[in-house]
């Protein structure tokens, strides 16, 4: 018999983006750590495509909203760049285009019915704040941070009644030193310990500022962005239970815990001092975290991470999280054929009941999933349309443990895709294709997938028939 998956009241069918990976380089004197490092190595960068363009959101951002719409969808995250808003980084003063483009994009989302949501920081430090101060190593760049925050609280809080503070704040710590996949691109275990208490500091430090805004009384309210993934371990042995803890606790709790909390996980702060790399930190700083604690969260979930005890520890490169713990490949775990990342759909309701269980039941979205898929264009039809069944299948499954974990009292509020157009993605550039709205980089035409019509009915109907 068909199942109906009905979601609660109000819910948000949307996706998310950022701006530097949409808007293109429109100020190219204002550069991020990526558009330094793509400037200085283009050769790292997949098929050499840099920043510069991206899906050109600065020029085209109607017609994209305009095409959101037809998508279905009723609310969309993007960010605003730091690099591109502030042109003084040290007296804040803010750029008058970057002022307008930002003015223009909220007033088009609103006028088109959807609404905005705006995250404050998705990878992109200011290049010259790492020149400077070491970037998220330094806890001058925390305040730096707040204080735009506070700019941007102050110029768009009227409209914008959602915000976050940062996208993925342990992929920052991780891409910029431990696995080095983001610039400054070093191995560095301390710094990525002090890097994460930074982040955490400055985020409690926008939220301190939004609290002191109009924003509250405008009907506003704060969250973070956090990825999680969740750790399973190899087996029951107690080595592979305490490999999986260990991961859990650093690549997940360091920012779930002292966002939704306040307090860092006691069980981390004694290994990393045991360990001789814990964080700095002050009494006064500690104090601010605890009182500075977000509204809501967002979650983004793309893949679990299976753990094992570590047999083979190699410290050449001085400490690292590795220590307490190893990757496992479980053997037939369902991979991404496209993408190379372990499908587990289940696991977003291992989020919604350990949210529900161990956090207070704290409203919560999912503000990304998705299906990176490589050589997309091999499913466009002879109609001209990419049938993305795959993308729809994975969308349906991941929805259907979502819908249980909200049946079983998870407070979450919406669900939001990666990405509404194909965007440029890192590193990986235009490799992995996400968007409901495909981008053909042969003619820059946008054109909507099968999912984004499936969307649309999804957003329609409030919930899907399987
Ligand atoms: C998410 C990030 O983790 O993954 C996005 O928030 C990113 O910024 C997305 O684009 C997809 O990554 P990739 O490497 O598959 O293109």
């Amino acid at each position: 018999m068909a199942k109906q998956y009905q979601f609660p009241k109000d819910f948000w069918w949307g996706a998310a983006t950022s701006g530097p990976q949409s808007e293109g380089r429109f100020h190219k004197a204002h550069r991020n750590l990526f558009d330094y490092w793509y400037d200085h190595e283009p050769g790292a960068f997949w098929a050499g495509v840099g920043p510069d363009v991206a899906s050109n959101f600065y020029n085209d951002f109607r017609q994209d909203i305009a095409l959101m719409k037809q998508a279905g969808l009723n609310s969309v995250r993007t960010s605003i760049q730091w690099s591109r808003l502030i042109k003084g980084l040290e007296t804040g003063e803010p750029d008058e285009d970057g002022v307008r483009f930002y003015n223009e994009v909220i007033d088009e989302f609103l006028r088109q019915g959807i609404r905005p949501i705006m995250n404050l920081h998705h990878f992109d430090l200011p290049y010259a704040l790492y020149e400077k101060y070491g970037g998220w190593t330094n806890k001058k760049v925390a305040v730096l941070f707040a204080d735009f925050a506070e700019t941007c609280f102050a110029l768009f809080g009227d409209r914008v009644k959602e915000w976050t503070t940062f996208n993925e704040p342990m992929v920052v710590a991780e891409g910029e030193y431990l696995y080095r996949f983001h610039y400054p691109l070093q191995v560095d275990g301390k710094k990525a310990v002090q890097c994460i208490y930074n982040l955490n500091l400055a985020s409690a430090m926008a939220i301190e500022r939004f609290r002191q805004s109009a924003c509250e009384k405008q009907g506003g309210r704060i969250g973070i962005v956090i990825n999680l993934t969740p750790a399973y371990p190899r087996s029951d042995a107690a080595e592979d239970l305490a490999a999986a803890a260990f991961a859990e606790t650093f690549k997940n709790k360091a920012f779930l815990d002292p966002a939704v909390k306040g307090v860092f996980p006691p069980k981390l702060v004694e290994i990393l001092r045991k360990d001789g790399v814990l964080w700095e930190s002050t009494p006064e700083e500690l104090d601010l975290i605890q009182r500075n604690t977000v509204d809501f969260l967002g979650v983004n979930y793309y893949q679990p991470f299976r753990a094992q005890a570590q047999t083979a520890f190699d410290d050449s490169e001085g400490w690292l999280p590795e220590k307490y713990f190893a990757p496992y490949e479980m053997p037939g775990r369902r991979m991404n054929p496209y993408r190379g990342w372990e499908i587990y759909p289940q696991a977003i309701y291992d989020i919604a009941i350990n949210i529900r269980d161990n956090y207070g039941n704290i409203p919560w979205y999912v503000s990304e999933n998705g299906m990176g898929v490589e050589g997309e264009e091999k499913f466009r039809q002879a109609n001209g349309m990419i049938a993305d069944d795959y993308r729809i299948d994975f969308i349906k499954e991941h929805l259907a443990w979502l819908h249980r974990g909200i049946a079983e009292g998870s407070n979450c509020f919406g669900y939001h895709l990666w990405t509404p157009i194909d965007c440029w993605s890192w590193s990986n550039a235009y490799k992995n294709r996400y968007g409901l709205i495909a981008l053909n980089l042969a003619n820059q035409q946008k054109t909507l997938k099968k999912s984004a019509y499936w969307f649309r009915d999804l957003a329609a109907h409030n919930g899907f028939t399987e």
